[in-house]
This record gives C-alpha cells, structure tokens and sequence, in this order.
C-alpha cells in the first residue's frame, strides 16, 4: 500500500540515468533528501545490475537485477528519475530499464506511478531535449509524470558541490519540483484520477 500523506512518509525512488561513477545525475538524486524535511525518504537506485532487455528472460527466471528493480518499484510511493540526454535522447540504459519495468504491458509496476522527470548537463541546456522523451516513455507505460515546468539543470556540475546543492535557484527548482510529486502522490492516495 502507498504511504498517505498523514501517516508514514512518503517512500521515494530516485532513478539515475547514467552509469558513471562520478554521475551529476546520481549526485543531484543523492542530494535531495536535503529538501525533503522529512516528508519522504529517498533511495537511490543505478542501473548497473540490469541487462538488456530480453523478452526470452521474462518466460524464466527474471536475472535479478531486473527483479530487483521492479521490486524497487513496486515498493516504492513515487520516483525521481534525474538523467542526463545523450544525443539529444535518453540514455539507452533508462530506457532499457523502462523498457523491463514496463512489462505486463498496461498492468506494470509503473503502472499509476508518481513520477517526476528531472534532466541535468554540464552543458547549457541541462539536458531539457530528453524531457519530452521520457514523458512519453512514461506514458506508455500508464505512469504518472508530474504534469509542471520542466526541471532541467544546465552547468550541473557546478551546482552540485560535495553531495550538496550549492545554488539556492537550482534547490528552490528541485524543491518545488518535489512538492509537485508529493502532491501528485496524494491524489493518488486519496483515489484521484
Ligand atoms: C553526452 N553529453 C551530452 N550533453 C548534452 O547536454 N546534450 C547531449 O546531447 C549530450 N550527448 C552526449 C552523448 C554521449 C554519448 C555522452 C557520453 C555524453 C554530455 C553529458 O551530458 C555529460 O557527459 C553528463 O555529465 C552526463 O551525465 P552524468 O554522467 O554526469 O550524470
């Protein structure tokens, strides 16, 4: 059962789009906690341990990075995926994650998942051509992306300073950002289309 916004706190999932160990987008996801005050608890989740996606392995037994993940999803009240763009695209690994979270189509663990959509880039545009890209990927799949203004995070690398948010607009962004999930999330506890 979801958290409802009265009791327990919210269970958040943040999902990294990149595999580098010095990633910006894991660092932003490790970062907002800060913002939370308590109101939700976030892990952080790589995508390492998940192979390309086989619809041969889903007649077997799932390899466990794949069962982890969707355990990870089911478990969790709501997402954060934070991803770089590569080439004007989504990173092949979060879409291939998407791709085996996805399954049963229609009746996934993603299926009426919160979930909001933030981008990041050292360059200048932090990323912001891989939005509309991962809304549909979401959409595909009957989740919830948080219907706001993007959250793109451009010269990233300069804003994320030792594990924390050294720039008070990119923290009042994420913030605002968060505040819109968790409100997302509690039209979905109080049964709202
Ligand atoms: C990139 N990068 C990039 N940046 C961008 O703003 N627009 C783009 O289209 C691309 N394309 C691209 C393709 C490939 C294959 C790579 C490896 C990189 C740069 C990218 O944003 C940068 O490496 C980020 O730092 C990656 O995110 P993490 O790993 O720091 O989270």
């Amino acid at each position: 059962m979801p958290a409802s916004s009265t009791d327990t706190p919210a269970r958040l999932l943040g999902i990294s789009g990149s595999l580098r160990r010095a990633s910006n987008c894991t660092a932003v996801l490790r970062a907002l906690p800060a913002l939370l005050d308590g109101r939700a608890s976030l892990d952080v989740m790589t995508l390492h341990d998940v192979p390309p996606y086989n619809a041969d392995l889903e007649g077997e037994a799932l390899p466990e990075g794949v069962r982890r993940l969707r355990q990870a999803i089911t478990e969790a009240d709501a997402l954060v995926i934070c991803s770089p763009e590569y080439n004007y695209s989504i990173p092949g690994v979060l879409k291939n994650a998407i791709d085996w979270a996805s399954r049963p189509s229609f009746a996934s663990p993603l299926k009426g998942k919160p979930a909001l959509i933030v981008t990041a880039s050292p360059g200048l545009f932090g990323g912001v051509r891989a939005q509309a890209q991962i809304r549909d990927l979401l959409a595909a799949t009957l989740a919830r992306p948080v219907a706001r203004q993007h959250v793109a995070i451009p010269a990233v690398d300069k804003k994320i300073v030792d594990g924390r948010i050294a720039d008070e607009p990119t923290a009042l962004l994420l913030g605002a950002a968060l505040d819109d999930l968790l409100a997302e999330l509690a039209l979905v506890n109080a049964g709202r289309p």
